[in-house]
């Protein structure tokens, strides 16, 4: 958690440096520019051209890989001024209007809430600044909204099978998996944020992958954890109070909740002995790989941070300067004109070096 602090503190000055001495984050700031849309927002200048970034909170251990992935790629590109939402709507709402008032060439939105996308992309339209979300997806309807509207994100369903097939591996290669014998996977599930597309996508695709295995199964319990391991410990702690024994495997929709089970099950004597239970996260944090050369986690899902926040800043570098992004100018494929997919992969201990 220090380090994460530590890594917050340096970003958060050196987005105030990059802002500036222009009031920054201050919303009082140039008054004479509020209630009027600059329409000259994106003149399309030769000049480096700047970005806002808005993260939708910067204490989420994946976003903070993608958050420094921008970071570095944006140099010699663009000029970025990285703010936290604080995980509060409203309050990106402010940070987006600042972007407006500051004149920002492009803008690079990781939403609060997905559904709020449709009321960024109205004033992003109306101030002529291009837009690209990251991260939590918009609604296909409020895609359609403006032509200079991009996503840069990750099929969700993919890292929900990709987890679901991990788990199908270790029951096929472990019969002994199957604790109580009965041919039935009994397990527990730790999700995301509820209406998240990572969470509601990966939590049916994963275990619709094992029921396409062919292997039974039986849900024990389902809570969320919102992506956060201290959560993830604490839900799974009341999951072992209540099934104890009887769980066979735990799915975690991301790597710090099932770290956090992790903490829980070690609490209760896992992974000493010959006391195990397989774990599965998606991310491929530093500290989930660490678990799999453990050997307290038994796989995860590469989510590429790297790709994503490179993808999305050159993306938005692109348009803040007024030229049509190609494949050849971005460097990624550009999906039906405003998506870039960036691919999970599976990791286990056997090639982690491909998550680092
Ligand atoms: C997911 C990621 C989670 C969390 C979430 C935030 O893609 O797996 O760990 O960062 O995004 O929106
Ligand atoms: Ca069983």
């Amino acid at each position: 958690m220090k380090k994460i602090t530590s890594v917050l503190l340096a970003s958060a000055l050196l987005g105030a440096a990059l802002a500036g001495c222009g009031g920054n984050n201050n919303k009082a700031a140039d008054p004479a520019n509020t209630g009027t849309a600059p329409n000259t927002a994106n003149s399309g200048s030769a000049e480096t051209p700047k970005v806002g970034v808005a993260i939708y909170k910067f204490d989420d251990t994946f976003m903070t890989g993608v958050r420094n992935a921008i970071d570095a790629a944006a140099k010699g590109i663009a000029t970025v001024d990285i703010v936290d939402s604080q995980n509060s709507q409203p309050t990106q709402n402010d940070k987006v209007d600042l972007f407006i008032t500051k004149k920002y060439n492009g803008m690079l939105i990781n939403p609060v809430d997905r559904t709020a996308a449709g009321v960024i992309i109205d004033k992003a339209k109306t101030a002529n600044i291009p837009v690209v979300f990251l991260n939590r997806e918009p609604l296909p309807e409020d895609m359609k909204k403006w032509d200079k509207v991009y996503y840069v994100g990750a099929k969700a369903e993919e890292s929900g099978t990709m987890s679901g097939q991990l788990i199908v591996d270790y029951w096929k290669a472990h019969p002994e998996a199957d604790k109580n014998g009965d041919g039935v996977l009994q397990y527990v599930m730790l999700k995301g944020e509820p209406g998240h597309q990572d969470a509601e996508l990966r939590t049916t695709y994963s275990i619709q992958a094992i029921e396409d295995a062919g292997i039974k199964v039986e849900k024990l319990a389902e809570d969320t954890a919102m992506w956060d391991r201290v959560k993830g410990q604490e839900k799974m702690a009341a999951f072992l109070g209540s099934h104890g024994d009887k769980i066979e495997a735990v799915l975690a929709n991301n790597d710090d909740m099932a770290l956090g089970a992790i903490e829980a099950l070690k609490a209760q004597g896992y992974f000493s002995g010959d006391k195990y239970m397989p774990v599965v996260g998606v991310d491929a944090t530093a500290p989930a790989v660490q678990a799999l050369q453990d050997g307290t986690m038994l796989g995860t899902v590469l989510n590429d941070a790297n790709n994503q926040g490179k993808a999305a800043i050159t993306l938005a570098a692109l348009l803040a300067k007024g030229e049509t992004p190609t494949k050849e100018n971005v460097g990624f494929d550009i999906t039906d004109n405003q998506f870039v997919w960036i691919s999970y992969k599976k990791i286990t201990k056997d090639n982690v070096a491909d998550a680092k």
